[in-house]
């Protein structure tokens, strides 16, 4: 039996239904999260449920729980699932109400959450995956975990019929973020990525990069790259809940790095793995 969150409560998933106006379905209006759970443990919780909070504030829509409640909750469904990796993923829409694109007054979220079991992707951690690049078509408030994801979908579609992991996007010359993942690259020992604005999601795992960057002072920069900066890059990495510290060893069929994952990728990948292990135990 799988359960999921509706309306608060854990159900059956088989019970579960929402309806065809709730406006999510309609207008993708409504905001996300994925945390992922190691040893039956959330990672990063407290990050990605205040993100979680910022999004739903930045188009007024209220999440009616705290996220120590939210966090209970979520703690819960896991364990009523026994997952011990995977992911949780959790929603909030605006609601059901008849279609109007204007907000509908007095009508409470839809929140939804289930969680899946999914294996951490080693062997593209080790080898490294391949990229192409994409204008990035999307609109400008990327900083919004919003349920709307076309034009991510469009560039990940991409990339797949091109048989390769994650697109590129990029506003001009300008690299900004992978389809569902943050992109740094590695220069003279220096990692660099976008600054956290208005073009980009601030990725929880992109944050716990920068921070242990700063612990172990390995020199880290948020600063705009190009293109071209991509295809001269020592290193060129990809950050995200699912994909952790994913090394790109090919852009557009250039290698990087020789086509291997580089060292400052590779040590980031420890300092990650070090973080998890921390909050939630062994990794086997
Ligand atoms: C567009 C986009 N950028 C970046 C990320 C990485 O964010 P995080 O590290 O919080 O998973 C994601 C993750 O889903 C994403 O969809």
């Amino acid at each position: 039996m799988e359960y999921v969150i509706i309306g608060g409560e854990i159900v059956d998933r088989g019970h579960a239904t929402v309806d065809i106006e709730d406006r999510g379905y309609q207008f993708g209006d409504g905001v996300y999260e994925v945390i992922r759970v190691y040893n039956g443990k959330m990672f990063t919780a407290r990050e990605h449920l205040i993100r979680l909070q910022e999004s739903a504030e930045k188009i007024s829509i209220q999440i009616p729980y705290q996220p120590t409640e939210l966090e209970e909750m979520l703690k819960g469904l896991i364990d009523k699932n026994n997952l011990s990796n995977g992911i949780i993923y959790m929603q909030f829409t605006r609601g059901e109400s008849p279609r109007n694109h204007a907000f509908p007054h007095n009508v409470a979220p839809t929140f939804v959450a289930y969680t899946r079991k999914v294996d951490r992707p080693v062997s593209s951690m080790q080898e490294g995956v391949k990229a192409i690049f994409i204008d990035d078509i999307r609109w400008l408030r990327c900083d919004i975990k919003s349920l709307n994801l076309l034009g991510n979908l469009l560039a990940k579609q991409k990339a797949v019929e091109a048989g390769c992991f994650e697109a590129i996007q990029h506003r001009g010359d300008i690299v900004t973020e992978g389809s569902s993942s943050n992109v740094a690259i590695v220069k003279n020992g220096t990692v660099i990525t976008h600054p956290a604005n208005n073009l980009i999601l601030n990725g929880i795992t992109r944050q716990k990069v920068k921070q242990v960057c700063e612990q172990n002072k390995i020199p880290f920069e948020e600063k705009e790259f190009t293109i071209e900066d991509v295809l001269h890059a020592d290193e060129v990495f990809l950050s995200g809940t699912t994909v952790e510290v994913t090394p790109i060893v090919e852009v557009e069929e250039k290698k990087i790095s020789g086509g291997t994952p580089g060292q400052v990728t590779k040590k980031l990948q420890q300092l990650i793995m070090d973080e998890i292990v921390k909050e939630c135990g062994t990794i086997e």
